[in-house]
């Protein structure tokens, strides 16, 4: 069992700057999610964290120790991959057993310890077989249950979900969430999925570029994101991002007034989310524009339109139906907006 600290973790390649000094605490038995588009850092982080990557500036503390220093195998930390990394002239009991092998497990431990792992990942069934003839569910599932069977002080896991379809990720995600609390073990897990950062983290950090943008519980960064890309990242669809100015506490933009911005003023820009807007009568809303689109989405339809040079969605009912072009207007009130500096993309109040 252990936290997590890293202080000013940097890594440049040339005047390429990776990761940009990465400071956390991540607490002994937090589920921590890195969440960015591809590209931002995530995976140099966490191989920082593995040993796999020096770091060029900073220092990684798990636990008591600083361990920049130490090789991978003295860090006690075990990663599950996007691809799993089977042996694939072992069977499953065989690749669930290796690390237990390299660490010199006593040899008596290691038949409970397989059959345990593979059960919490419901592979019982499947030991003989070899990983070719595995779905690719049931190969993450051995890479989970290889990387569970030696209980380590923190889990490192890098899109592991990744290559499943989208069946198969949603019920192994909900396997992931119940491992992780019947384990409490400490772990960082990598994602480009705001969907699967949200159900799983204690905490989410938000990546761009290398820097990051902000860390929070899922319901800080969805209710108060900081900045517009954290805004436009989170959610689906993304929160609705409209420029304009705000005279006199009004914000207007091309299809939108709204008033109650005292205090505010000038280019802003203003967000709202679409299942916070809802259908008013026709010209009575804040938002008043022909509609763009119309998508029924079962539990719902969701209405696109064009404001303030955006396209902005809003949820209405499941049984509301409109047409192209028709005049749209939804209710928007201050109350349910986000204003963003227009050139720093910074949350304002
Ligand atoms: N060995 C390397 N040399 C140079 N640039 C690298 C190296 N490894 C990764 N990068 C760059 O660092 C950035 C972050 O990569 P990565 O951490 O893999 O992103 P992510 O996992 O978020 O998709 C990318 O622009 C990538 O091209
Ligand atoms: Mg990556």
């Amino acid at each position: 069992m252990a936290g997590i600290q890293l202080k000013g973790v940097t890594k440049r390649w040339g005047d390429f700057v990776g990761v940009q000094e990465f400071d956390l605490d991540i607490a002994d038995r937090e589920f921590l999610v890195l969440l960015g588009p591809s590209g931002c850092g995530k995976t140099t982080t966490m191989r920082m964290i593995a040993g796999l990557e020096d770091p060029t500036d900073g220092d990684i503390v798990i636990g008591e120790t600083r361990v920049n220093d130490l090789d991978p195998k003295d860090r006690d930390v075990a990663m599950v991959f996007q691809s799993y990394g089977l042996y694939p002239n072992m069977n499953v009991y065989e690749n669930i057993r290796f690390p237990l092998k390299v660490r010199k497990v006593p040899e008596g431990e290691h038949d409970e310890r397989v059959r345990r792992a593979s059960a919490m990942v419901e592979l019982d069934d499947f030991l003989h077989r070899k990983p070719a003839a595995l779905s690719g569910g049931q190969r993450q599932r051995v890479a989970l249950a290889r990387a569970i069977v030696r209980t380590p002080k923190v889990f490192l896991m890098d899109e592991p979900l990744s290559n499943l379809d989208a069946k198969l990720r949603v019920s192994t995600r909900a396997q992931i969430k119940n491992l992780s609390h019947e384990l409490k073990v400490t772990t960082i897990y990598v994602t480009h999925d705001q969907i699967e950062a949200m159900t799983l983290a204690d905490r989410v950090v938000v990546m761009k570029q290398g820097v990051v943008q902000q860390v929070g519980t899922p319901t800080e960064i969805y209710d108060r994101p900081a900045n517009t890309f954290v805004a436009g990242f989170i959610g689906s669809p993304a929160m609705n991002l409209m420029e304009g100015e705000v005279v006199d506490g009004t914000f207007h933009a091309n299809g939108a007034e709204i008033p109650g911005f005292d205090g505010v003023k000038g280019s802003v820009i203003c967000g709202f989310r679409a299942e916070d807007a809802t259908v008013a009568e026709e010209g009575r809303g804040e938002v008043s524009a022909p509609v763009y689109s119309m998508e029924l989405l079962g539990d719902s339809t969701m209405v696109t339109v064009r404001a303030g040079g955006a396209l902005v969605a809003v949820k209405a009912p499941k049984d509301f139906r409109t047409e192209i072009k028709a005049a749209f207007s939804a209710n928007v009130p201050a109350s349910i907006c986000h204003l963003f500096d227009a050139k720093t993309g910074e949350r304002i109040g």
